[in-house]
């Protein structure tokens, strides 16, 4: 018997390397699928307790993109995914904005901000017309800080609509079909372990029946990547990492695991073998703790991340707030938790009960904010990571370093020595 070593991120640090650009005009824009090119390579996660319509139309106007979850019936994702491309692809429900050319005829008498644009100032100049509260301040700053940046702009199709993923069963073609239908960009497989023949040979026969781009995941594995890229046509994009998820319990209650980090040097490996490495994206998902874990695994190989723990405590997120001890928190939990399943089988009676085991855990995470807030964090941030690695592009990351850092380097990276 052989035992193998795995690496997470934590083990590793970006090796710093020449810069070719100053950190604020390094791009980010990134394919999440081998057809869906976005300015933020960030997805969040399709769970019930985080994207529904209110984050996944909230993503895409920050450049990312949301894939809302499957845990209710096929008509009711169908429904979100139509609220995603109803919705104004801009910010119009925050502000009004204005040419300072029209300002004469306008009517300044707007029941929202103003955002007075210029030629010197293309996003423009925020003029408050009337009382707004701090917590609406500090938000339009924000969208306007990143606006502003120039690099970030809205995820949109061919039609100008926002852009929306999907979560399916590889087991269930009607419901992907209706989320074509329905106009879902893509479709994104959420089963904890698709490296199985049973899941294979079904997504193979639903990937037939759509035309939209399908990402096949999770998987942790070479063999399971090379066995998704042989066996399934058309597929789009991976989904990678097992059980590194913040709600994950697979690695105990079930012993298996491949970290988020060793599975995109996994997967890239595969890719590399076919000769699709940079033609078909890599997501990595699981374990992404903030732009510091998100710069890793892209330097290892990964297009874009996908979180749900990041995204969980936003105003935005389908989660529940509460209050205790007099702090604010929201509910988060796995797709495998014992709500989250009975929640499935209550909305979907085809269903396929395949495991009675629990292999996700129920909590609480700090409350957010707005989604702009941690999507700012991820974009400055990330771009200050590609710096550091000695990219300007995301492409560019992928001949990063990455050098293994000894136990007690790993503790010295930390703030430490501090009295508080
Ligand atoms: P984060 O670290 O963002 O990870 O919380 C989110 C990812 O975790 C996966 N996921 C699960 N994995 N049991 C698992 O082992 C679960 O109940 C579960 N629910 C979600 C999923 O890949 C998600 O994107």
């Amino acid at each position: 018997m052989r035992i193998i070593e795995y690496i997470t991120f934590d083990d590793v640090v970006i090796v710093p390397r020449k810069a070719p650009v100053d950190p604020q005009y390094v791009v980010l824009e990134s394919n999440i699928t081998r057809n869906h090119r976005i300015s933020v390579p960030i997805l969040s996660s399709p769970m019930d307790t985080v994207t529904e319509q209110d984050l996944a139309i909230e993503m895409s106007r920050l450049g990312g993109v949301g894939v809302v979850h499957r845990n209710m019936s096929k008509s009711e994702q169908a429904d979100m995914i139509r609220s995603v491309k109803n919705a104004s692809p801009d910010f119009k429900y925050l502000f009004n904005t204005i040419n300072i050319n029209e300002l004469d005829k306008s009517n300044l008498r707007s029941d929202k901000p103003l955002i007075i644009t210029s030629d010197d100032t293309p996003t423009g100049v925020y003029v408050p017309t009337n009382i707004l509260s701090p917590a609406l301040i500090e938000k339009i700053d924000l969208v306007l800080r990143l606006l502003r940046t120039g690099l970030v702009k809205p995820s949109l199709d061919n039609n100008g609509k926002l852009l929306v993923g999907a979560a399916i069963s590889p087991f269930d073609s009607k419901r992907a079909e209706a989320l074509e239908k329905a106009g879902a960009d893509f479709l994104v497989t959420d089963i904890a372990h698709l490296h199985n023949i049973e899941a294979l040979s079904a997504l193979g026969k639903l990937a037939k029946k759509v035309s939209i781009d399908i990402v096949a995941g999770n998987v942790g594995t070479r063999e399971a990547a090379l066995d998704i890229l042989t066996t399934v046509e058309n597929v789009s994009g991976l989904r990678i990492g097992i059980s590194s998820g913040s709600i994950c319990s697979t690695g105990v209650v079930a012993g298996a695991s491949v970290p988020t980090l060793t599975a995109v040097m996994n997967a890239r490996e595969a890719l590399e073998e076919l000769g699709l490495f940079g033609r078909i994206p890599i997501i990595a998902d699981g374990g992404i703790r903030g732009p510091g874990e998100a710069a890793k695994a892209i330097v290892a190989g990964a297009s874009a991340v996908m979180s749900g723990r990041l995204f969980a405590g936003t105003d935005e997120a389908s989660s529940l707030l509460v209050r205790v001890g007099g702090k604010l928190y929201k509910t988060y939990r796995g797709m495998a938790s014992a709500g989250a399943m009975k929640r499935r089988h209550a909305a979907d009676r085809y269903s396929r009960p395949s495991k009675q085991l629990e292999e996700g855990v129920e909590g609480l995470v700090p409350y957010e904010g707005p989604l702009v807030k941690v999507m700012s964090r991820m974009f400055f941030g990330l771009q200050a990571s590609l710096g550091y690695a000695g990219a300007s592009r995301i492409e560019e990351a992928w001949n990063g370093i990455l050098a293994r850092v000894s136990p007690l380097g790993a503790k010295e990276i930390n703030p430490h020595d501090l009295v508080k």
